[in-house]
């Protein structure tokens, strides 16, 4: 008997020590921060692709098809800064998580990765999180991607083969360069890839131009399920059509919403925008120069966070975070009349003081 509870205690002890119990205490660690190693990193052209472990090989929190994690780390004038990045990955292993980035060019964090990240550095990042998620069906499904969009999709392609479903990824790139995991595309099984090609090279013998919704509802028909990760554009205009031609069921997660073509009226603090040609009330707040607090535009740092006071406004982004009823994260929305927003204004205070987490990207440059 004693040596019975003497060999629970040291289990219990040695499972607490390995940080089990980072993997079992729920929910309230889905807002705490993951330490990850960069264990391999390739580059194609303007994409990186990172794979990520646990520094003790421990598995990863289970994340689903179509999900994401936050990469915390610092911009290249060492500000911190979160950026939410789609996990390319077949979602049943949980060995590590693998991300793609995108080169952008004014993209503070991504350049700061592309100039630093390298094989053994340590990496936090948050847990698995994101309501784009693949429904489960017996229909046809159709994944529709676009260039650094093939993220999410590649998730949801190994989902449906496991659940045997007809399986269409239609891939609009500009040059078969473009093409992220082309190769493993090819071999997927039960996968059907179309790749459409706007510079495609003289012998290409697949589609070549843009895809239209005549193409797509053609594949599946109305009872299919269409999901999107392309540009807003792109995408609008082709739930849009698929709608009018019959298609039920089409589901999209945005890069980032198109730029507003409608002028509306916006007052934070008393400083007047307006929202024409902006992407978000966020970009028109910080196009008047109104120093509000920022980070990822993506809906997920929560720094943008107002308080509506008046007006009407819609939803463009899915935020990853909630906020009281009376407020609401200005990059991801857009308004539908004059609005009144009032706002914290604090310039100096960073998503790092806003959490109590630990340094970000720890490269071992100097
Ligand atoms: S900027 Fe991060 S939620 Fe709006």
């Amino acid at each position: 008997m004693i040596a019975l509870t003497f060999a629970l205690l040291f289990l219990t002890l040695f499972l607490f020590g390995r940080g089990y119990w980072r993997h079992i205490a729920l929910p309230k660690l889905q807002n705490q921060r993951l330490a990850l190693q960069l264990v391999r990193v390739k580059r194609q052209g303007q994409y990186l692709k990172l794979w990520l472990q646990h520094p003790d090989g421990l598995l990863l929190p289970k994340a689903k098809a179509g999900q994401h994690i936050l990469l915390y780390g610092k911009d290249l004038q060492g500000k911190p800064v979160s950026r939410a990045y789609s996990l390319a990955q077949d979602c049943s292993q949980q060995r590590y998580y693998q991300l793609v980035i995108k080169a952008e060019t004014d993209g503070r964090l991504s350049q700061a990765l592309f100039q630093h990240l390298k094989v053994g550095d340590f990496i936090e990042s948050s847990y698995p999180r994101g309501h784009f998620l693949l429904n489960r069906s017996r229909q046809p499904l159709v994944l529709v991607a676009g260039g650094v969009g093939i993220t999410p999709m590649l998730a949801m392609a190994y989902a449906a083969i496991r659940q045997k479903r007809q399986v269409f990824l239609v891939y609009q790139a500009r040059r078969l360069d473009d093409i992220v995991f082309y190769p493993l595309l090819r071999r997927l099984p039960r996968l059907q890839l179309r790749i459409a090609l706007t510079q495609p090279p003289t012998d290409w013998q697949g589609f070549k131009g843009r895809i239209d919704a005549g193409y797509l509802y053609k594949l599946a028909g109305p009872q299919a399920q269409y999901y999107f990760c392309a540009s807003a554009k792109m995408t609008e205009q082709l739930i849009y059509d698929l709608g009018i031609l019959g298609a039920q069921h089409c589901y999209a997660e945005f890069f980032s919403a198109a730029a507003s073509e409608q002028s509306f009226p916006i007052e934070i603090n008393g400083v007047f925008t307006d929202s024409q040609g902006h992407k978000s009330v966020l970009d028109a707040i910080l196009a008047a120069r109104v120093p509000l607090n920022y980070d990822c535009k993506g809906g997920s740092c929560g720094l943008c966070k107002v308080r509506v006071v008046q007006g009407q406004y819609q939803q463009v982004l899915e935020p990853s975070m909630s906020c009281s009823a009376d407020e609401v994260l200005a990059c991801c929305i857009q308004p539908t009349s004059a609005l009144v927003l009032s706002a914290e204004i604090e310039a100096e205070k960073s998503s790092a003081e806003l959490s109590s987490g630990l340094i970000a990207v720890a490269t071992t440059h100097t």
